[in-house]
């Protein structure tokens, strides 16, 4: 039987180039007739409590994922909340986690050190999640790096489970593409939603070109040669697989790179306007994807109920 590849995307902003360099090209590049990728809705609602932001991002998302490439013939392509035994697997696997796992978990740990106010949802997250990866048999997950813990998580709340009931489910491991490195936002920082210094994915031309102009630059003088570590010299690369010239003025480097970046960006902005615009197809492609998805949960959740004596 082939590896089970699965990834989500939770709706809760739209992507910017950061994600797409880190989390859903490489996603794309290891997709084959075994992969499930999802809009992750549920988990969003732990941080967003707007339905219209929800429904707008959701939809935008699951554009996204359409015009950067995704074949919805090869991958099984679906909203989390169209999959209702995802959620009852999260329930079952609450009964195998200890709250020590949870406890541990970065994301919850960064909440509480800086007082945010902690719900259950964003506590128990890490158990959604698994069992969004779970309930598919997946073997392997592409993420980016800041979802290394949740996958181990998962791996974990697996074997637990195992342990207590005999082997029901498939221990899944990450992957993760180191080579892409850390994508630096506009201010020299982490490129990141919270930071509020991303490049936008599907911007028009003037407003990547804005976003460009505001990358943050030093005073060496135009001849002189820039640091190539330097995001405009960082993205460039990425977009184009060659190095820019790093003794050109600052200036020029921006407009290079805004050159480069929307002549790579072009015809899948277009795809992106067009689902936006026609999104019942979308609409049709989500729903034959979640009746995939579903065959593959019940199958699983069938597994589950005889391992734990409830069938
Ligand atoms: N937690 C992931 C994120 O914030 C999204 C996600 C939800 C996910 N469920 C998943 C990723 C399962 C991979 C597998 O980006």
């Amino acid at each position: 039987m082939k590896k089970v590849i699965l990834t989500g995307i939770k709706p809760t902003g739209v992507p910017h180039l950061g994600n797409y360099l880190g989390a859903i090209k490489p996603a794309l590049e290891q997709a084959n007739d075994t992969s499930f990728f999802f809009i992750a809705d549920y988990h969003a609602i732990n941080q967003t409590a707007c339905a219209k932001t929800l429904r707008e991002t959701t939809k935008q998302v699951a554009c996204i994922w359409l015009a950067c490439g995704l074949d919805p013939q090869k991958t099984v392509f679906y909203k989390q909340s169209d999959v209702p035994e995802i959620f009852e697997l999260a329930t079952i696997l609450m009964g195998v986690t200890p709250k020590g796992l949870m406890d541990r978990a970065h994301a919850y740990k960064a909440a509480k050190d800086e007082n945010r106010a902690v719900n259950m949802g964003l506590y128990t997250y890490p158990i959604l999640m698994a069992a969004d990866i779970l309930i598919m048999n997946t073997a392997f997950v592409p993420v980016g790096q800041d979802q290394q813990q949740h996958v181990e998580i998962a791996a974990d709340i697996a074997k637990a489970f195992n342990a207590v009931y005999g082997k029901t489910l498939v221990e899944p491991q990450f992957v993760i593409k180191r080579d892409v490195g850390t994508i630096m936002g506009l201010d020299g920082r982490k490129m990141s939603k919270s930071y509020n210094n991303v490049i936008p994915l599907f911007c028009d031309e003037a407003e990547l070109l804005k976003s460009i102009k505001r990358i943050a630059t030093d005073s060496t003088a135009p001849d002189a040669p820039k640091d190539r570590g330097h995001l405009i010299f960082q993205l460039y690369k990425h977009f184009t697989n060659t190095d820019l010239d790093n003794k050109i003025g600052w200036g020029d480097a921006k407009q290079k790179l805004f050159e480069a970046i929307n002549a790579y960006i072009a015809p899948m902005r277009e795809k992106y306007n067009y689902y936006m615009t026609n999104f019942s197809e979308v609409d049709k492609i989500l729903s034959a994807g979640s009746t995939r998805a579903r065959k593959v949960a019940r199958e699983t959740m069938d597994r589950v109920r005889k391992s734990i004596g409830v069938q």
